[in-house]
């Protein structure tokens, strides 16, 4: 049933790689979860350990109204995968001019995986305003903001604060509540990223989630295509991220209470 949106105002901050890797630590933790791709760059994929030529995914099949159950991956550590699929820019416009037109495409199977009280959603979002984001936000339980410890995350705090990250007006105040941020490539030998994790740890307060630190087995896990705690589940950033994980399970209803209908 919850809806865990990973989504930051800027890309390359590791929403991926913590899609992924949180959607593996709340696996873990006892949770059903599947993890959906809703960004064109279909990198989540490459996390779960699918082979690069496979391209296939929901998106494609979008106009012919699929059941999205029949599209889920079922991967190594046991978490539901539904890749986001390679489309090109041709196919990518048309796509956004249906779902403009017609936002049930997308709202409406989605809505049919969330019926699943057992089911913990974990969706990665393209990078700033989204279409996807645009739609999931109102629908969201949580929705996971990942920014870096640099100026150009801190400038966009007050996107976080305001809602405006999400939408505009009444509906980004109403929203504004259901997000949490994670600091990501946090490097405490550096003074500039260590002032600014401290600076926006007071400003966010309880509004953080934690932070991770920066770790070349991130990198290096997503090279051999496995998830962290698969190649090295006692690395800092492993540890910082099952943290994380349990901080966010602590917000969803409990397992037993979620399969209650
Ligand atoms: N904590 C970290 N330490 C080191 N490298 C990281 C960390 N988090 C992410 N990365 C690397 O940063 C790059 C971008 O991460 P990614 O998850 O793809 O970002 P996004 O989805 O926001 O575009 C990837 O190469 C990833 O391996
Ligand atoms: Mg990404």
């Amino acid at each position: 049933m919850p809806l865990i949106c990973v989504a930051a105002p800027k890309g390359g901050v590791g929403k991926t790689t913590l899609a992924a890797n949180l959607a593996e630590a709340l696996h873990r933790a006892g949770r059903c979860v599947l993890a959906i791709d809703f960004d064109p760059q279909n990198a989540l994929r490459l996390h779960f350990g699918l082979p690069v030529r496979d391209g296939a995914g929901f998106v494609t099949e979008l106009p012919q109204r699929p059941d999205w159950q029949e599209l889920v991956r079922h991967t190594a550590c046991g978490v539901g995968l539904l890749p986001h699929g390679t489309n090109d820019i041709h196919a990518a416009l048309r796509l956004n001019a249906a779902l403009e037109r017609e936002p049930e495409l997308l709202l409406a199977p989605l809505r049919a995986m969330l019926a699943d009280p057992a089911l913990v959603v974990v969706a990665d979002l393209p990078p700033g305003p989204s279409h996807p984001l645009h739609l999931l936000a109102p629908i969201a339980d949580l929705v996971v903001a990942v920014l870096l410890a640099d100026a150009t995350s801190a400038a966009l705090v007050p996107e976080i604060d305001s809602g405006r990250f999400l939408g505009t007006g009444t509906m980004a105040a109403l929203h504004t509540g259901r997000v949490r941020v994670v600091l990501n490539q946090v490097d405490p030998q550096s003074r500039l990223s260590r002032a600014v994790a401290e600076a926006l740890a007071r400003h966010l307060g309880p509004r953080l989630l934690g932070a991770v630190c920066r770790d070349e087995a991130v990198a290096e896990a997503l090279a051999a295509q496995h998830l962290l705690h698969e190649l090295a589940p006692e690395s800092a950033a492993a540890l910082d991220i099952e943290e994380i994980a349990q901080g966010i399970a602590a917000l969803l209803p409990a397992p037993a209470e979620a399969a209650v209908p």
